[in-house]
């Protein structure tokens, strides 16, 4: 069976991308197919992987616009198994689209697209954009579950209820099955108080949608780690720029988590 997560936060910046691109590479890595969805305008999962405009014609925009499918678009990435489904800065138009056109079942058509091919995958994961607009509507439409990352710095669970609030509300309406995978703490710096504060925080009101590692049982968060910031420029994801470092350890201790539970 194959699982579709969203990785989602209206807020920028939050490690989205990173979670969505890492995950998705850590879970290839273990042998599982994985299909990777860029649905972002600003396209950084694409180029963390190293396409450029000039490797690919068509993108995510075309498929939710019908004129193209899935498996016209997908891209083969360095990993063998993992694809992507690449976006592009043209995708900021399909909001407009949608609202002139005042399309019919808008919410569903990343879903309906995606059917032929999911049956491929072990797992799909659907990078998103920050805002709770109809592109992050139609990714939690068409998922499972989401996987919400809090950045452990100023204002973290600010805007939190927000969100919490859109999947309740997609789930009691279009979406019956979409569930909260965890709350995953990002760039937390262990000297910080802060960093500490927000864990603890999350740790409070949700302690059992945190992840945690199959072996030590302890808590998995990602740490400010360079290398996880440096990777996308080499178009790597961190297991094949940096597999010792820190940041790709920690992702890979998620995958273990999600692949056992
Ligand atoms: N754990 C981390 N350690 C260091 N830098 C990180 C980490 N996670 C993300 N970053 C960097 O922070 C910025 C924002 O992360 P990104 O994943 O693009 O967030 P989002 O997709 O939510 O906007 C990027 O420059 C990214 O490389
Ligand atoms: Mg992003």
């Amino acid at each position: 069976m194959s699982e579709v997560i969203s990785i989602a936060n209206q807020k920028g910046g939050v490690g989205k991308t990173t979670t969505a691109v890492n995950l998705a590479a850590s879970l290839a890595a273990s042998e599982k197919k994985v299909l990777l969805v860029d649905i972002d305008p600003q396209a950084n999962a694409t180029s963390g992987f190293g396409f450029s405009r000039s490797d690919y014609e068509y993108n995510i925009y075309h498929v939710l616009l019908d004129i193209k499918d899935v498996s016209d678009v997908r891209l083969k990435t360095s990993m063998e198994n993992l694809d992507l489904v690449p976006s592009n800065i043209g995708l900021v138009g399909i909001e407009k689209e949608f609202y002139d056109k005042d399309v019919k079942g808008k919410e569903m058509i990343l879903k309906n697209k995606l059917a032929e091919v999911v049956s491929e995958y072990d797992y799909v994961i659907i990078d998103t954009p920050p805002a709770l607009g109809p592109i992050t509507v139609n990714a939690l439409s068409a998922s499972d579950s989401v996987i919400i990352p809090i950045q452990c710095e100023f204002y973290a669970l600010e805007g939190l209820a927000q969100l919490l609030n859109t999947v309740k509300l997609i789930k009691k309406t279009i979406n019956p099955r979409l569930t909260i995978k965890g709350f995953l703490p990002t760039m937390y710096t262990s000297q910080n108080n802060l960093s500490k504060q927000v864990f603890s925080d999350l740790k409070q009101h949700f302690k059992s949608k945190l992840f945690v590692e199959n072996k030590t049982s302890s808590y998995i968060v990602i740490p400010r780690n360079v290398k996880l910031a440096e990777s996308p420029s080499f178009g790597k994801p961190i297991i094949e720029y940096d597999i010792k470092s820190q940041g790709s350890r920690a992702y890979q201790n998620l995958a273990q988590s999600i692949l056992a539970s």
